[in-house]
């Protein structure tokens, strides 16, 4: 089922590895953070349809999907540059904007993850997930602060989404370290 197909624009995920290329501008920022969207959605759509006839097989992409958007993000964090000039107010609320719809993405992906917790649990794989979860919201804290440097004038509510999907994360992990 693809709902989430309404809320946001799918970018390819082919753009993943290019992201990095010319981090320093405001449009290869943007393009990153629409593909992070991209594939948490993706990811998303697997989660949703897992099950007990299909989690066997299945089941074991929830920490490879989140990996794999782990990989995308360490790697985009290695082309921030401390030395790139603050964007202006107008690139700065669109920046937030295209944010804002990765968050809501993100928790969504995060809210059906915990939906399977109890699958998981049957089927042995909840602490993979956890460790996987852990090391997805410490890359993407480290990009959510590199973000925030870069929009000064938007720091306010760049920082409430970024607070918000932090909850997510904590209620994500609690329920997958229990
Ligand atoms: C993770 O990435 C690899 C390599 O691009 C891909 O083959 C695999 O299907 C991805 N896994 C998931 C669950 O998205
Ligand atoms: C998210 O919460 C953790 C503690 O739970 C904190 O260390 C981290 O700095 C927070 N991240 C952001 C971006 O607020």
């Amino acid at each position: 089922m693809k709902f989430f197909r309404n809320l946001v624009n799918l970018v390819p995920v082919a753009l993943l590895g290019a992201a990095g290329a010319m981090a320093q501008s405001s449009d290869a920022v943007i393009s990153a953070i629409q593909s992070f969207t991209s594939v948490s959605s993706n990811l998303a759509d697997t989660v949703n349809d897992l099950s007990i006839v299909n989690f066997a097989t299945d089941g074991p992409k929830i920490p490879a999907g989140l990996e794999n958007i782990t990989t995308a993000v360490t790697s985009f964090n290695a082309e921030f540059s401390p030395s790139t000039p603050p964007y202006p107010d107008d690139v700065a609320i669109e920046v937030v904007d295209v944010l804002t719809t990765f968050v809501e993405v993100h928790q969504q992906l995060l809210e059906l993850i915990i939906g399977k917790h109890s699958l998981a649990a049957q089927f042995a794989l909840t602490a993979p997930i956890a460790e996987a979860l852990r090391d997805l919201e410490a890359v993407v804290d480290t990009f959510a602060f590199d973000l925030i440097a870069l929009i000064p004038t938007e720091q306010g509510p760049a920082l409430a989404q970024v607070n918000a999907l932090n909850v997510t994360f904590t209620q994500t992990v609690t329920t997958y370290d229990s």
